[in-house]
């Protein structure tokens, strides 16, 4: 890095293994070559401070003591991490202040306690302003797409991301509320209480509580809020992506399924859901595992009232319900179907199982044939159709993998009803996206890398232009012809295929072949995929598996036999009900099957969300230069292999790796490339 040089009394600041970073007072002045530097902390210390002779780093500079507090982060003098921490820390610490500007993003932290900041009359004082006069807010931002989509009558997002628990759910939500507040209604049902109702249920069906958030989506949203001439809401439209299907029939310790479950069960006694012949959450394997059936604070039997009401407001109906409710049931009984060992590829399940008999009745399908087919798989060759037994484990899989492909289907039909129910007749002029993505997809750091490129380009320093938009040679790799999941496909097939023979022929194919694949230099059992502007490392180890984790047709044909209306719609044009989980799901988004071979991956679709319908150029044109400058300088001043975690007093807790190593890209789900990914972006 080629830091400023180092004056006399120069304030620092030097790593600390508890505070994370420490302020600290040169002592001594520093000629080059020097390999420590004299230190003396805040509390008296002198500390010798070493410079790493290869790299002759020096510590990060304090900013005056008059720029903290700043805010807007683009005006300090020095943006790197420390300043960045520093001076959202003094924020938040000395005056409760959540938002904080780097240019035109809008930095949050989670407060973890509810702010007056976010009322009617908040909503009214934001109105009409300009981002600029106005504190920062998630308001002044709505206020700002909902201004220049007037002005310009150009289509707006705004993209909120952040780790999970970060507050992308609850910003979303606030920008939402804003424009409901803003924009009277021109139809004569009042559109953004249906639209606001949409979100009960979205919570109900796509959240769960996990480790780290009581109420954490498992799912990205993107809703667009039409608008009419006259700048009311029209109505809205609500695409969802990757949803956690692995949640319906697993969940880790302390963790929940989704909150839907359990407001059943706590709603088991009345009289409506009698017929479902629930218990308690704790009487299901697939509501028991994670041993943690109650959130603190969280009455289930109360929410499942307010769901109920919600989708009363959006007009799906009683009978509707209750065959959602009866679905849902049906899911739960099949959790706890025994499936008993017969030999070492037959099992079987008993004709008299209790909670078979009530999955069958749910659902209204022979009970017979469910159990033959929970059992047995129809194999199909080139000249011949034969059954085949299967072994316990993978009637249990099979199992598993229905409950979750109903689940999945049960979801995208709420979704689709919801649509309806916010679709209006009234003509559309423009709208606002807002996309709350959860886990590693990172979107908008893309745009300010672009505009990092652009500057490097200017000054003519030598860089590699990546175009972001275009995908397609890595997605080509994933999914095409001798494509690696095609390879995967084939070697699932094999009678000896295992994880290893497959990573094998992913080398011979691709390794030196594909610019974009890659071999890590000590591992014979994983892969590197160049995405976007960084690399991810896969270990192969259990893909095969995962792969193999697919719906058993026979199950569904069998579900088709019914006379249940809503469980026939689910499966209304299914044409191949074949599922793969998708462990490239975070990064490609690929969504199964289906899609797969109509390239309409979810990564697709979401950039061309951002092609379409973010303003670049505006963007670009926002972007002061200072802005610019300091990110450079941020990203000059890395260090390739730091990757520092950060955990401030455990008062917000932060990860702030420039080169992440997969491991923490899986692990922390912070995106790449910029990373100022453990703030809310707005
Ligand atoms: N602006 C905020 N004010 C108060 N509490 C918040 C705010 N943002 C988030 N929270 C708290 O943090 C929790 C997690 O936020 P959420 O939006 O669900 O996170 P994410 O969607 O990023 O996983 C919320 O349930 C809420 O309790
Ligand atoms: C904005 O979106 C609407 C659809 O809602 C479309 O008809 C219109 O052309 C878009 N406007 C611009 C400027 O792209
Ligand atoms: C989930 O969070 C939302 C706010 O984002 C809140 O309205 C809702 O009550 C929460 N539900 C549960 C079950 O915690
Ligand atoms: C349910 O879980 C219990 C305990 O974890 C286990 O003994 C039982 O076999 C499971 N039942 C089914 C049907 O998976
Ligand atoms: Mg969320």
């Amino acid at each position: 890095g080629h830091w400023p040089p180092l004056a006399p009394n120069a304030q620092v600041w030097v790593p600390d293994a508890s505070e994370v970073w420490k302020s600290a007072e040169l002592l001594r002045d520093y000629t080059p070559g020097d390999l420590a530097l004299s230190l003396q902390l805040e509390d008296g210390t002198v500390v010798e401070h070493k410079i790493d002779p290869k790299t002759k780093n020096l510590p990060p500079l304090r900013n005056p003591n008059i720029l903290v507090g700043e805010n807007d982060l683009t005006a300090l003098s020095y943006l790197h991490e420390p300043a960045v921490l520093h001076n959202l820390k003094v924020r938040f610490i000395d005056s409760k202040l959540i938002y904080t500007y780097c240019g035109i993003v809008l930095v949050a932290i989670n407060p973890y306690e509810s702010l007056p900041i976010y009322e009617a009359d908040i909503i009214n004082a934001y109105s009409g302003q300009n981002m600029g006069d106005m504190d920062p807010h998630i308001f002044a931002v709505a206020e700002e797409a909902y201004k220049q989509m007037a002005r310009d009558q150009r289509n707006q997002s705004i993209i909120v991301s952040g780790e999970s628990g970060a507050g992308k759910t609850v910003s979303a939500k606030y920008a939402m509320r804003y424009f409901a507040t803003v924009s009277s209604s021109s139809g004569e049902t009042n559109v953004e209480e249906r639209v606001l109702a949409s979100s009960p249920i979205m919570e109900a069906f796509g959240n769960a509580k996990t480790t780290r958030n009581d109420n954490s989506s498992r799912f990205g949203k993107y809703i667009e809020i039409g608008f009419d001439d006259d700048l009311c809401i029209t109505g809205a439209n609500m695409r969802t992506y990757l949803l956690e299907k692995s949640r319906v029939v697993f969940q880790a310790h302390e963790e929940r399924n989704y909150h839907i479950f359990y407001q059943m069960c706590a709603s088991s006694h009345l009289p409506e859901f009698k017929a479902f012949k629930l218990g308690c959450a704790d009487d299901f394997n697939y509501t028991n595992q994670g041993q943690s059936p109650v959130i603190d604070g969280v009455d289930d039997a109360k929410e499942m009232s307010k769901t109920r009401r919600a989708f009363s407001l959006l007009g799906i109906g009683d009978s509707d319900q209750v065959g959602i409710y009866q679905i849902l049931s049906a899911i739960l009984h099949l959790s706890n179907v025994d499936v008993k060992d017969q030999s070492a590829d037959r099992c079987s399940i008993l004709p008299d199982n209790a909670h078979l008999l009530v999955f069958c009745e749910l659902m209204g399908v022979p009970c017979e044939e469910m159990a033959h087919w929970l059992c047995h798989r129809k194999l199909q060759t080139t000249t011949e159709t034969f059954v085949k037994s299967v072994s316990k484990v993978n009637a249990v899989h099979g199992r598993d993998a229905l409950a979750k492909h109903i689940y999945a289907k049960l979801f995208s039909w709420i979704v689709s009803s919801i649509n309806n129910a916010l679709t209006s007749t009234v003509k559309q002029r423009s709208f606002i996206g807002v996309l709350d993505i959860y886990g590693s997809t990172c979107l908008s750091s893309q745009h300010v890398f672009k505009l990092e490129q652009e500057e490097y380009m200017k000054e003519q320093i030598p860089w590699t232009l990546i175009d972001f938009y275009d995908n397609q040679p890595c997605i080509n790799l994933i999914e095409a012809k001798l494509g690696i999941l095609d390879l995967l496909d084939e070697e699932c097939k094999m009678p000896k295929g295992s994880d290893d023979t497959w990573a094998q022929k992913l080398y011979n194919t691709h390794l030196r072949q594909n610019a974009y694949f890659d071999k890590p230099r000590l591992s014979n059992k994983a892969f590197i995929i160049h995405h976007f502007a960084d690399k991810v490392e896969y270990q192969c180890f259990g893909f095969l598996e995962k792969n193999k984790d697919t719906v058993n047709e026979e199950q569904i044909n069998v579900l088709k036999k019914s006379k249940f209306d809503l469980l026939l719609k689910l499966f209304e044009d299914e044409e191949k009900p074949k599922v793969s989980t998708n462990k490239f799901a975070s990064i490609t988004g690929r969504a199964g099957k289906a899609q797969r071979d109509t390239k309409k991956t979810v990564g697709l679709q979401i950039l061309k969300i951002l092609t379409l319908y973010t303003p670049v150029i505006e963007f670009e044109e926002r972007v002061s230069n200072t802005f610019i400058t300091t990110i450079k300088n941020l990203l000059k001043g890395r260090d390739e292999s730091s990757n520092l975690m950060m955990d401030v007093k455990k008062i917000f807790s932060v990860t702030f790796p420039f080169t992440p190593s997969s491991l923490a890209l899986e692990t922390i789900q912070v995106p790449t490339s910029l990373n100022l990914g453990f703030l809310i972006r707005v």
